[in-house]
């Protein structure tokens, strides 16, 4: 697939000496949903600034849309739309002046039918004569995305867009997210939500102290990370795990009530036949069983901490 962002071993150290990145390289592609992931203070924003020219790289560089981020930033700035993480919006503007106003810094001409629709979008139509000021947060959240998509861009970045918004509305926010993407546009989001990039999107990856730990398809991640875990509540409680059984990777619960098997949905064999067998042969008996398959936030989690 084509890439429509390239990030090519991008590196950064602050003022402060502090390395944010570690030769990151990245390509989006063209149309997809990408989800970045990481804790806080990972590098997500930082790098989200580069790529839109707002902080400079220490090494490296970056290619929007054919352009260079720093040799063509017009060019390049052009084609990219930013809800920031943190809510910059004048407060004393009215809805529709806002918008409106930061679709002639991109120079575009006026065009309010597309300011109309993109207001109606974000169910901000009715708002549009309100002074910024007086809207809720959520509200406000939707006027930065209208201003982000008030220049037509073909790629939006989203920095935890729905930090702070209620349920309803991050419902909203992803119909809204998808049907941009069904309109051709590039959409790179940042969250701490991992319910909303299982959701949402198409590619996951993951950085953690400035490093792009993993990259994958969500299916695949999914599939090739998950584990499924089958819990047995015991019949009586055991002391231990009986040496018949050893050869099975089982876990014990500490009140000796449960024998958790887990197993890779990848592999050829689950092994549950031969496990049952076994615990038939040693007379352990159960009274139910559950079975779960690991999460994405599962499986995130395992990954940031197996690096730390
Ligand atoms: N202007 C700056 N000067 C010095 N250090 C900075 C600056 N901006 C960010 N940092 C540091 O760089 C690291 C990465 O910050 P960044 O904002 O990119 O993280 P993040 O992944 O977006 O985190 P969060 O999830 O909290 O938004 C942090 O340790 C932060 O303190
Ligand atoms: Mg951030």
């Amino acid at each position: 697939m084509q890439p429509i962002v390239s990030i090519s071993d991008v590196s950064k150290t602050y003022a402060t000496g502090f390395e944010a990145l570690k030769h990151v390289t990245l390509d989006i592609h063209k149309g997809e949903i990408f989800a970045l992931l990481g804790p806080n203070g990972a590098g997500k924003t930082t790098l989200i600034s580069i790529i839109c020219g707002i902080v400079r790289a220490s090494t490296g560089r970056v290619i929007a849309d054919g352009h260079d981020i720093i040799g063509e930033y017009r060019q390049a700035r052009f084609k990219i739309g930013l809800v920031p993480q943190e809510l910059t919006t004048d407060a004393f503007e009215t809805v529709w002046a806002t918008v409106t106003h930061s679709r002639g810094l991109f120079g575009r001409s006026s065009n309010p039918a597309y300011i109309e629709k993109v207001l109606k979008d974000l169910s901000l139509w009715d708002k549009k004569d309100s002074k910024i000021m007086t809207l809720s947060g959520g509200m406000k959240r939707r006027v930065m995305i209208a201003k982000a998509l008030s220049h037509e861009p073909t790629i939006l970045f989203l920095d935890e867009p729905t930090a702070g918004v209620d349920v309803e509305l991050r419902r909203d926010m992803w119909n809204l997210v998808r049907s941009l993407r069904e309109s051709g546009v590039t959409i790179i989001l940042t969250t701490h939500y991992i319910d909303e990039a299982e959701e949402m999107a198409d590619r996951v990856g993951v950085i953690n102290k400035g490093e792009i730990i993993l990259v994958e398809e969500k299916k695949a991640l999914m599939r090739k990370l998950g584990k499924k875990e089958i819990t047995l509540e015991l019949a009586k409680a055991l002391d231990r795990i009986p040496d018949a059984l050893a050869h099975h990777k089982l876990d014990l619960s500490a009140d000796g009530h449960e024998l958790t098997y887990s197993y890779d949905t990848q592999g050829e064999r689950t092994g549950i036949t031969t496990l049952l067998h076994d615990l038939a042969e040693a007379g352990i008996r159960f009274r139910d069983l559950n079975t779960k398959q690991s999460s994405l936030e599962e499986i995130f989690v395992n990954l940031v901490r197996e690096r730390s």
